[in-house]
């Protein structure tokens, strides 16, 4: 199966990419990470001063990350003599991360351009205001004459508008999105925030702002034919066929490769072609795109169907229904004047017994 992949002209032999952050932090860990067989390579954030980055920065449950990272520790002369040119020999299109003023953009964009593919730009740090974000757009497209990606925090209040004054800027497309925050940790076996930052605040991403990321991708593709690497709580392949269907280009991830181990890049390429069989497409480009149609509110009330062969009697939806609609005896008896048609024990349900109300 074809899984290749192009963005502003830019081929890629598959869509999974490693989001910038400390796996891609020096040049034995990009070649590392290019080992495990993703299509391309993005740095982490490199700006005109090494950050000094507060200790500890990574705290992880199953479902999220919490981080306090700020950009490279290294400064840009390492990434210069050393990182860059190290990773030169990997046959996989670079993205070189940088950020974040419009100064600093003009000072590293001569350096670093000869080193790589593409430059993304992280916005993380600069606030909501749109104009001196364009004018970094516009001023990183010039001086760079290679594709540039404006990336979007969660934060920005109006994506779409994010994403029209960045390529009418002259950017290539965006990245949506880096983390959600700023996120409060708390460790529940202390009982105390563990992060080592001011106000021991951080930045949250991972499984849980998947449906976050998804439905930015979506509304800026919905609006913009432009290119976009979606990035945000992927997990497995499933989840990168979610990203392409809403629009993504390309995918991003690097939390899930925390939680689980560096290894899950490995897992999601490998479980790629089969996730994409699995909802008949016959190619990652076939799948891009295929759930931008716009849906009109439904208030239609459709009530659960069970199917007791199916059915444990668990009880778990008596437990959840928030209408007191189930009653779970020898069998499941819903009371249909009281059931509001909410969906939740379809979703709850840990056997699929329920049909019938989500669509
Ligand atoms: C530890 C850590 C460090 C990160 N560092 C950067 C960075 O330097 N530059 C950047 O643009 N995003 C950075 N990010 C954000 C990720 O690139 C990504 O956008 C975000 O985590 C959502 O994707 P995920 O859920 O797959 O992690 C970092 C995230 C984490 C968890
Ligand atoms: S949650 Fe599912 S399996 Fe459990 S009682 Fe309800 S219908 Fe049966
Ligand atoms: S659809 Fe909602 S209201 Fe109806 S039975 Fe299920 S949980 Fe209760």
């Amino acid at each position: 199966m074809d899984l290749s992949t192009e963005i502003a002209g830019i081929r890629f032999k598959n869509p999974l990419l490693p989001a910038a952050g400390p796996l891609t932090g020096d040049d034995t860990k990009m070649k590392y990470i290019a080992s495990l067989g993703v299509g391309g390579m993005v740095t982490k954030t490199i700006s005109t001063k090494a950050a000094k980055v507060p200790r500890p920065c990574i705290v992880a449950t199953r479902d999220y990350v919490v981080n306090a990272e700020l950009w490279s520790e290294y400064g840009p002369n390492e990434w210069i003599e050393k990182f860059l040119p190290g990773i030169q020999s990997l046959e996989v299109p670079k993205i070189i991360s940088i950020g974040y003023s419009k100064e600093q953009i003009e000072w590293l964009i001569p350096k670093l351009k000869d080193f790589g593919d593409a430059f993304e730009i992280s916005t993380h740090y600069v606030g909501k205001d749109l104009d001196p974000i364009a004018e970094v757009a516009r001023t990183a497209s010039k001086l760079a004459q290679k594709p540039v990606f404006m990336k979007i925090s969660p934060h920005m209040p109006d994506p779409v508008e994010f994403a029209r004054v960045v390529t009418r800027a002259g950017a290539s497309g965006v990245v949506a999105v880096n983390s959600l925050g700023p996120a409060y940790y708390v460790d529940p076996k202390t009982g105390n925030p563990p992060l080592g930052s001011e106000n021991r605040y951080g930045w949250m991403s991972g499984p849980v702002i998947k449906p976050v990321a998804l439905s930015i991708v979506q509304r800026i593709r919905q609006s913009l034919d432009i290119p976009i690497i979606g990035v945000g709580g992927v997990k497995n392949a499933e989840d990168v066929v979610e990203f392409l269907e809403v629009g993504a280009s390309a995918v991003g991830m690097l939390s899930s490769a925390l939680i689980f181990g560096k290894e899950q890049y490995k897992r999601v390429v490998d479980e790629l072609e089969d996730a994409l069989k699995k909802r008949a497409y016959k190619s990652v480009r076939d799948a891009i795109g295929k759930k931008l149609e716009t849906h009109r509110a439904d208030f239609t009330v459709k009530n659960p169907i069970v199917d007791l062969e199916k059915c444990t009697l668990c009880k778990l939806c008596e437990y959840v229904c928030p209408y007191f609609a189930i009653k779970v005896t020898d069998h499941v008896n819903v009371d249909l004047n009281a059931c509001f048609g909410c969906g939740l024990c379809e979703s709850r349900c840990p056997t699929r017994a329920i049909s019938g109300v989500l669509q």
